[in-house]
């Protein structure tokens, strides 16, 4: 049994967790999140602010992580921290601080990347919720669809050409006057909405397409937001129009990730399909996945809300896999911006 402490600053988000188990057997024993509010005033996140907040609050993060767990330093067996994709300059305030502390305590130091921590965030609420699986990973800066063969061994099928889900909700959350972040403000709207009167063509969904086609599992959300923005300025009154225009954003976006998610699982025959990152907070997404899969007896798996959008918890259960897998990082260990999720196999 591996006593893991998380540690996630890639974005806005300080956060730290303790996991303990092994192999698929894993309980959290705390999650604490704080996330920067300050970002709002600017609509979106200004890098150095991030930074610094992340440094003012990693020390009582973690320390509050620990404190919840009933454990002290010495408990910890391993560090996990993410070093990858993400603003570099937050990455770094997490690294140092796990890199100091795995090497005060000597003990080991795991480098997890973000996109991986959200692929493990299901199965720490659900047993089930293992390999093999179809993924669909929708987050503020990523879109990802990919067939999970085991842990650690990911078919890419599919991301987007521009815009990420998340993205294409905070922009379209913009251009109705929303609050930052506002995918779950569209979502609230767009419930009110009527689903006739605005209808954007689906992206990327052609009835008769075929898996060899380049665009079969591909997501493009730009054109959807351009649709948008051009309804927006023609409105007379945006106010009136508001929760239609976004009820019909949302059912175009909805339709195109269930739809690529049911040809990956179907494709490779897969029973059971997880959700994860922020978008996936979305409950009319998640609603549609399984009014739409669970027909077929595909089993759809979501994260709830807290351990769906940026935490330490998913940092630890990825980075638990990797430390029993052998994987060690030295204390050179560097962030990057961006880098494709490891594990990847031909697709
Ligand atoms: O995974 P996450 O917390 O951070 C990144 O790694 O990017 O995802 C944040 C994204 C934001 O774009 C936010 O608007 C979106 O998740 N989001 C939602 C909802 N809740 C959060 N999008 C649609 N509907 C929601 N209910
Ligand atoms: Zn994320």
């Amino acid at each position: 049994m591996t006593r893991i402490l998380g540690i996630e600053t890639s974005c806005d988000e300080t956060s730290a967790a303790v996991l303990e188990g092994s192999g698929d057997d894993v309980s959290q024993k705390s999650l604490v999140i704080l996330s920067q509010d300050v970002h709002r005033v600017f609509g979106g996140v200004v890098p150095e602010i991030a930074s610094r907040a992340h440094l003012t609050s990693i020390v009582p993060v973690v320390d509050r992580a620990l404190a919840e767990a009933g454990l002290a330093l010495d408990d910890l067996d391993v560090v996990a921290v993410t070093n990858t994709p993400g603003l570099v300059g937050a990455l770094l305030v997490g690294m140092s601080y796990g890199k100091a502390l795995a090497f005060s305590r000597d003990i080991p130091l795991v480098g997890v990347h973000h996109m991986e921590g959200h692929l493990f965030a299901a199965a720490l609420e659900h047993r089930d919720a293992v390999p093999p699986f179809t993924a669909l990973l929708i987050s503020g800066g990523h879109t990802l669809l990919l067939d999970v063969e085991a842990w650690g061994k990911y078919r890419l099928l599919g991301a987007t050409r521009d815009d990420a889900a998340g993205e294409a909700f905070d922009k379209v959350a913009k251009l109705l006057g929303l609050p930052y972040p506002g995918g779950r403000y569209v979502e609230q709207l767009a419930r009110d909405g009527n689903p006739d009167r605005f209808r954007f063509a689906r992206p990327m969904v052609r009835r008769n397409a075929q898996p060899r086609d380049e665009d079969f599992y591909a997501f493009s959300f730009s054109g959807l937001k351009t649709a948008v923005l051009n309804t927006v300025r023609a409105s007379e009154n945006v106010e009136r129009d508001k929760a239609d225009i976004a009820r019909g954003f949302q059912d175009s976006l909805i339709d195109t990730l269930v739809e690529k998610t049911v040809r990956a699982a179907n494709a490779f025959g897969r029973d059971r399909v997880v959700v994860g990152g922020g978008v996936a907070c979305n409950r009319t997404l998640a609603a549609a996945m399984r009014a739409r899969l669970e027909p077929e007896g595909i089993t759809v798996f979501t994260p709830t809300p807290r351990l769906a959008t940026d935490n330490a918890a998913m940092i630890a259960r990825a980075g638990l896999f990797r430390f029993e897998r052998g994987e060690r990082a030295e204390l050179d260990l560097n962030a990057y911006a961006s880098s494709t999720i490891p594990g990847l196999v031909a697709a």
